[in-house]
C-alpha cells in the first residue's frame, strides 16, 4: 500500500488514479456534463482571498462547533459517498471510514448505498457521532424501515439527499453504463432490510439481477414539498436536507421544520452548468437566519475550510479528498488527509488572527471597495 503525505490534492488524486480500479476511478473523479460545475466548485475558492489580522494570535485555537445539538471537536465531516466501500483496498470502505471517524472525531455521513450494512458501520464509530444519509426510496415503508434502523443503530442525524433521485448526465464516465458492480455491490442496506426483502420476487437461484431490478424500481423518489411533512414525521432525529442552494428553498425548508440545510451541488456530479457551491453559500446562510448550514463541494485545502466557515458554514464536508486517501492507504489514508486539512485550518486561523470559529465572519475577506 502507498502511504501518502497529503500535501497537495492534485498529487494525491494522481497517486490514487494509479492504484484504483479504472471503473471506480472513473466514477469517483468525473462529474456532470463537461464538468463546468465541478471545476467551478474548486476555482471559486481561488477567487476568495482572506485578510490576516495582527496582534490577536493565541496559543490555541478553538475549532469546536455545535451542529443540531451535537458537539464536534472540529467543523469537518466526511460527506456521504455511495461507493466508498469499493474505494478501499480491502473492499470495506464504510468500515474503514467509520474507523477513521472514531480515530479523529470527524463524523461520517454514511450513505444508503453501501457494501456493509449501516449497523456494522455504526459499530465502528467509537465515541464519534455518525449521521445517516437517506436516498429516499419510492416505497414509504422501506424509507421508514431504513430510518428506524439508523435510529436503532445509534446514528445522531438523518440527512436526506434531494439532488440525486436520478443520476446526472456524466458523458465522461463510461463506468456508469459499463460497470454494474458500482451499484450491485453497494446494496447491503437494501438486501438486509426486511421491507426490501419482501419486495423481492421469488428467485430460485438468488439471482443478483433480481435484487438489482427491484432496487432500480424503488430507488428514485422525486420528492416534492408535499412530501416534507411525511419525511419530518419519520424521525425525531435532527433532519438535514442536502442539496439546498437557493435562499427560497432554505426558507421553505425552515417552514417545514427541518433542523439544518446542507448547501451542496453533489460535487458537480448531478446538474452541470450551475453556480459553484461556495458562491451559493452566502445566500443560503442569510436565508437560514441562524439555522445551521452544512457545506460541501470543492473543498480541497485547509484554506478552503476557513473560507467556507468565514462565509457562515456551520460544518464543512469533504468528498473526493478522503476517497483518495482511503484508496491509497485505507483508514490510515483518511486519517492522514483529515490531519493535514485540520492542521492547515488551525494554522491559518492562527496566522490570520482568528482564534475561534465564531470570530471568522465575512469580514475576514478583503472588503469590497475598501
Ligand atoms: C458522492 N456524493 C454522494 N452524496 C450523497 O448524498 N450520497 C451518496 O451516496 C453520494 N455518493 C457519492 C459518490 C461519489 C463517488 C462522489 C464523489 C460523491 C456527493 C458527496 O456527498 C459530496 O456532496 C461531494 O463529493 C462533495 O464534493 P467534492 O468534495 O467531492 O468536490
Amino acid at each position: 500500500m502507498v502511504m501518502t503525505n497529503f500535501a497537495d490534492y492534485t498529487e494525491v488524486e494522481e497517486k490514487a488514479r494509479t492504484t484504483m480500479a479504472p471503473d471506480i476511478w472513473s466514477y469517483v473523479s468525473h462529474g456532470a456534463g463537461d464538468e463546468f460545475t465541478q471545476s467551478n466548485n474548486v476555482a471559486a475558492f481561488r477567487k476568495l482571498s482572506l485578510l490576516p489580522r495582527m496582534l490577536r494570535a493565541t496559543d490555541q485555537r478553538d475549532l469546536s462547533v455545535e451542529l443540531c445539538g451535537i458537539v464536534l471537536p472540529t467543523p469537518l465531516f466526511l460527506a456521504p459517498v455511495g461507493v466508498i466501500g469499493l474505494c478501499d483496498p480491502q473492499g470495506h470502505g464504510e468500515i474503514a471510514t467509520a474507523q477513521a471517524a472514531a480515530r479523529t472525531g470527524v463524523p461520517m455521513m454514511a450513505s444508503t448505498m453501501a457494501v456493509d450494512p449501516l449497523e456494522t458501520v455504526a459499530s465502528h464509530f467509537g465515541d464519534t457521532p455518525g449521521m445517516f444519509q437517506l436516498y429516499t426510496p419510492t416505497d414509504r415503508d422501506l424509507a421508514q424501515s431504513l430510518v428506524h434502523r439508523a435510529e436503532t443503530a445509534g446514528f445522531r442525524a438523518l440527512v436526506v439527499t434531494l439532488d440525486c433521485w436520478q443520476t446526472g448526465w456524466r458523458p465522461r464516465d463510461p463506468s456508469l453504463t459499463n460497470s454494474p458492480r458500482l451499484r450491485s455491490e453497494c446494496l447491503a442496506n437494501y438486501l438486509t432490510d426486511p421491507v426490501f426483502q419482501k419486495l423481492l420476487p421469488a428467485s430460485p437461484d438468488n439471482d443478483a439481477s433480481v435484487a438489482m431490478d427491484t432496487w432500480n424500481s424503488i430507488f428514485g423518489n422525486r420528492l416534492t414539498w408535499d412530501d416534507m411533512a411525511w419525511l419530518r414525521s419519520l424521525t425525531d432525529l435532527p433532519l438535514i436536507l442536502k442539496g439546498i442552494c437557493h435562499p427560497d428553498d432554505v426558507r421553505r425548508a425552515k417552514d417545514v421544520g427541518v433542523d439544518a440545510v446542507y448547501c451542496s451541488n453533489h460535487g458537480g456530479r448531478q446538474a452541470n452548468g450551475g453556480l459553484a457551491a461556495i458562491d451559493a453559500l452566502p445566500g443560503v446562510v442569510a436565508a437560514a437566519d441562524g439555522m445551521p448550514v452544512l457545506f460541501d463541494s470543492g473543498v480541497r485545502t485547509g484554506a478552503d475550510i476557513v473560507k467556507a466557515l468565514a462565509l457562515g458554514a456551520t460544518a464543512v464536508g469533504i468528498g473526493r479528498p478522503y476517497i483518495y486517501g482511503l484508496a491509497l492507504a485505507g483508514a490510515d489514508g483518511i486519517v492522514n488527509v483529515l490531519d493535514a486539512l485540520l492542521r492547515e485550518t488551525d494554522l491559518m486561523m492562527a496566522l490570520d488572527g482568528y482564534p475561534s470559529i465564531a470570530e471568522l465572519t465575512p469580514e475576514a475577506f478583503l472588503p469590497t471597495g475598501g
